[in-house]
């Protein structure tokens, strides 16, 4: 399976499916693009290191947002990607994207969807917001994308305990790597076997 994969900041996800690409635990999925909403992105380094196209489509670039929706249109069917990955991409897609795409859009959100989510939520705010909260367990949440903010049907969680000292950057780093690096191979693994059902908003992985 082709897929593109959206960026906006260091890229820890997209490094994730670079290595299990490299060591066999992600087959036949190969990245024809990395697409990223801003130059500053250290997530381009990563592609350039590994030889990976990228290109940088920052919405303030386009007066309008139907433009900017026509240009990532653009950039992301020339790639010939079948499935679109949102791996710490920040912007909102839009209507054309999503509905070229349907179902086919993934994206990974650093709480357990449906808490803690929705617009703004992104980021360390996530994880400041359930240490203020004082829930006791957090993690992550990979889910189809539609035209909303975290509300597409949830296809795999995983979650950690929230330990006593935590600080927010402590627990973002330790849902990074035991929750985000996970299952978003395993979820783009799921689509690449066809392993996925989607009825009424909910998502199944069926064998
Ligand atoms: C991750 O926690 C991701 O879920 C969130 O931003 C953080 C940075 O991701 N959206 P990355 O290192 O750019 O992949």
């Amino acid at each position: 399976m082709k897929i593109a994969v959206l960026v906006s900041g260091g890229g820890t996800n997209l490094q994730a499916i670079i290595d299990s690409i490299d060591n066999g635990h992600l087959t036949n999925v190969s990245i024809e693009v990395v697409i990223a909403s801003n130059a500053n992105a250290f997530a381009l380094e990563r592609a350039k290191n590994h030889g990976i196209a990228s290109l940088v489509i920052t919405r303030k670039a386009y007066e309008t947002m139907e433009a900017y929706d026509e240009a990532m249109l653009g950039a992301i069917t020339s790639s010939g990607a079948e499935l679109v990955v949102m791996a710490g991409f920040l912007s909102l897609l839009g209507p054309k994207v999503v509905q070229k795409y349907a179902n086919r859009i993934l994206n990974i959100h650093p709480a357990l969807i449906p808490s803690f989510c929705g617009k703004g939520m992104y980021g360390i705010r996530p994880h400041e917001a359930v240490l203020a909260r004082g829930v006791k367990v957090s993690g992550a949440t990979v889910h189809l994308v539609n035209e909303f903010y975290d509300e597409g049907p949830i296809l795999l969680q995983k979650a950690v305990d929230v330990l006593p000292n935590d600080t927010p950057e402590t627990l973002q780093k330790r849902i990074m790597k035991e929750c985000e690096q996970v299952i978003l191979p395993q979820a783009i693994q799921c689509m690449a076997d066809n392993k996925v059902v989607i009825e009424n908003n909910l998502a199944k992985i069926v064998d």
